[in-house]
């Protein structure tokens, strides 16, 4: 008898296919995410979940799916899920590593270069019949080029975003819970420097640690302080990381210059003061969102899961100690 599971979210029809060819598949291909009753009720009797970001999976979850094996998150982050509680229960836990670093790496490119060029505001203003004609002083931007970019996380997606500041001829640092190899920051051409030593020389700031309670706001009004009132502030990839009501004020009173965004905390209820801000790029949490990547990330949870359900071990498995529950 084939393996039962659920998959919470859409997904490309290829994934379903493959999925469909090992297991019996229940799946949500309406896309409106379950409430915590429903996936609950909708899991109790399966022996794995293709899940996403937006499904909570905490120990509560996992006391009411007795039979549940794997949990194969469709992304790299996994905040959403309460691995301790998984590794308790013997149940495995995979995300989606390296597919994605390219185009997230892309995108914090797209933050950094928007936000420096006031992108998005200058569209409005254009939609908005404001731009009447040349002018040399017209809407100054700032230089990316030859510029100072602090990069905090400097795991793949972080080096990612390094490797590209080469074309731009910047000055490198990086901060981390480690430092990385003196060949990978050779290559990089990066330098390692303390935390409040990066927010007080970089022009652009980019965050790609993992969230956690230790990166909970680590970004708040006194870290904000230290940055220069010309730096840009660059979150590609947890809402949580940064404190969005201290970079509101920040970005309002001019304690610094501008911000690029894709993660927000309580998205999608983004704080309203961004809102009302001209100096602040907002994208909704888009990092990985090319064709070729989502359907890469699919497919890789989709591995993930069915190797865990025939006796094999996951490639991209978090907790290698549930498996020996
Ligand atoms: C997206 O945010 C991911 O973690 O893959």
């Amino acid at each position: 008898m084939k393996p039962k599971i659920l998959v919470t979210r859409e997904v490309f029809d290829e994934t379903l296919e493959f999925l469909g060819r090992h297991c019996e598949v229940e799946s949500n291909q309406q896309d409106v995410a379950f409430d915590p009753e429903t996936l609950a009720r909708r899991l109790a009797d399966k022996d794995g979940v293709v899940c996403s970001l937006t499904d909570r999976v905490d120990a509560k979850l996992i006391e009411r799916c007795p039979r549940l094996k794997v949990v194969a998150n469709i992304a790299v982050g996994y905040n959403n899920i309460d691995l301790p509680a998984c590794t308790a229960r013997g149940v495995m836990a995979t995300n989606t590593p390296g597919v994605l670093d390219d185009s997230t790496a892309d995108l914090a490119w797209t933050l950094i270069l928007g936000a420096a060029r006031r992108l998005t505001e200058l569209e409005r203003r254009v939609r908005g019949g404001e731009w009447t004609g040349w002018r040399l002083k017209q809407w100054l931007g700032m230089d990316v080029h030859h510029a100072t970019l602090g990069i905090f996380g400097m795991g793949r997606i972080g080096q990612a975003i390094a490797r590209r500041a080469a074309g731009f001829e910047m000055k490198v640092l990086y901060h981390n819970r480690s430092r990385v190899g003196s060949d990978i920051e050779r290559r990089l051409n990066a330098a390692y420097v303390t935390k409040d030593e990066l927010l007080r020389q970089s022009d652009f700031v980019v965050l790609q640690v993992p969230y956690s309670p230790e990166t909970h706001h680590l970004i708040g009004a006194r870290e904000l302080k230290l940055m220069k009132p010309t730096a840009v502030l660059v979150n590609s990839t947890r809402g949580g990381v940064v404190d969005d009501a201290a970079l509101v004020a920040a970005l309002k009173s001019g304690a610094i210059r501008a911000a690029g965004l894709d993660v927000f905390e309580n998205e999608p209820r983004l704080n309203p003061g961004f809102l009302e801000l001209d100096n602040v790029v907002l994208v909704p949490h888009v990092g990985s969102s090319t064709e070729a990547t989502r359907r890469a990330m699919a497919m890789t949870a989709a591995n993930n899961l069915v190797a865990a359900l025939t006796g094999g071990t996951p490639p991209n498995l978090l907790n290698p100690e549930a498996g020996k529950k």
